[in-house]
């Protein structure tokens, strides 16, 4: 087995493993992360309108590391009239309770599909069921399709449609290292080259580890596990959790963190207990870009020079952008970037930066 595929079967059984917990705590979560993802929504929505209204071709969304449809949901909602639907029906409850989640009538007219591609089961099954909960098993004009498999291995789509793949909050960080990015970036591309598609890649950035990465993994110590640079590690191992009694914001300057070690059958073992950065580790994390914990987790903030050469190793550069996503919004996407192919120059009247 070569060592991308070795990385592959471990990732994918501690994403199995952590399914639930990252759901609850990172997708339903952290401020700042929770930030980030509305931005990220906002900013498809605002592309997918734009391409509704400028080009005739009905478009497939294809999430790539769809984890738990959160897209499936958002757009499989904006995409249902609720004009027939019981007030009581979930998704009228839903889109009461969200207004982002309307009904989008120039989203609706074009978007025939969300498929999303995710390596662990758990993670499209939990995404199933949350398909199901909220009323979309049967959503009648459009097809909310998932498939488990690798990012890595995406085919060519039609040129009937227009493919727009995305693959958003730094998922190519935990794509199984630098080769598992090469892989990604020539997949995506592979994916909508012959259809005149896009891809957009979008990633937190290296050099904002200190003032974002570091407290976003601290706070989230009981989803990926005790940070490498928290110390000391008494409780670092799977024999026990700890859960955070804090989260820490963008530009928090505390080095300690506070936790409630519980055993296994959630039986109280320390309270409060003190985490302190270790500032060599510390700083080798900033220095590196390699997050890393005890339970084996393994993240990677690319720079924005190394998402550079990427862009330029894999995407012809004329057909391409890069984006310093706080040129777009400072406030919730300040930590980030994003890497857009756009083989039918689509969106060049949307990127005047
Ligand atoms: C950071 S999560 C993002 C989930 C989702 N896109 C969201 O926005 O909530 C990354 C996802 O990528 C998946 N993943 C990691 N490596 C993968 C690979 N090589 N192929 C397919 N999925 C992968 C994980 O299972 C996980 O669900």
């Amino acid at each position: 087995m070569d060592s991308l595929q070795k990385k592959y079967e471990i990732d994918k059984h501690t994403w199995d493993e952590c399914a639930e917990t990252y759901e609850r705590q990172i997708v339903g979560g952290h401020p700042d992360i929770l930030a980030f993802e509305e931005f990220e929504e906002d900013f498809l929505d605002r592309v997918l309108r734009y391409l509704s209204e400028k080009q005739k071709r009905p478009i497939k969304l294809m999430d790539i590391g769809c984890g738990s449809g959160r897209l499936h949901v958002r757009y499989g909602t904006k995409t249902h009239s609720i004009a027939e639907l019981a007030q009581s029906h979930p998704l009228s409850l839903l889109k009461m309770n969200s207004p982002k989640l309307a009904y989008d009538p120039v989203i609706a007219k074009s978007l025939i599909e969300v498929w999303g591609i995710d390596f662990s089961r758990k993670m499209i099954d939990l995404a199933k069921d949350k398909l199901q909960k909220v009323g979309l098993k049967n959503h009648h004009e459009m097809a909310l399709t998932f498939e488990q498999g690798s990012a890595f291995e995406l085919e060519e789509q039609s040129g009937e449609i227009l493919p727009v793949a995305i693959c958003l909050v730094n998922s190519i960080g935990v794509m199984q290292g630098f080769e598992g990015a090469n892989e990604l970036f020539k997949s995506m591309r592979r994916a909508v080259e012959s259809a005149n598609g896009i891809a957009i890649i979008s990633c937190y950035q290296q050099e904002y580890i200190k003032s974002y990465g570091l407290g976003q993994y601290e706070s989230t110590i009981d989803v990926s596990g005790q940070p490498i640079w928290m110390q000391p590690d008494t409780y670092a191992s799977s024999q026990f959790k700890q859960i955070p009694k804090q989260y820490k914001l963008a530009y928090s300057n505390d080095n300690k963190l506070i936790v409630d070690v519980f055993d296994l059958h959630d039986n109280l073992i320390k309270k409060g207990y003190v985490l302190v950065r270790d500032p060599d580790k510390t700083e080798q994390t900033i220095k590196t870009g390699d997050i890393n914990t005890y339970s084996k987790y393994k993240s990677h903030w690319y720079s924005y020079d190394h998402i550079e050469e990427l862009i330029n190793d894999h995407w012809e550069t004329q057909k391409s952008y890069h984006i310093k996503t706080r040129y777009l919004d400072i406030i919730r996407a300040e930590p980030a970037q994003m890497a857009i192919l756009d083989f039918g120059d689509h969106l060049k009247n949307i990127f005047k930066l």
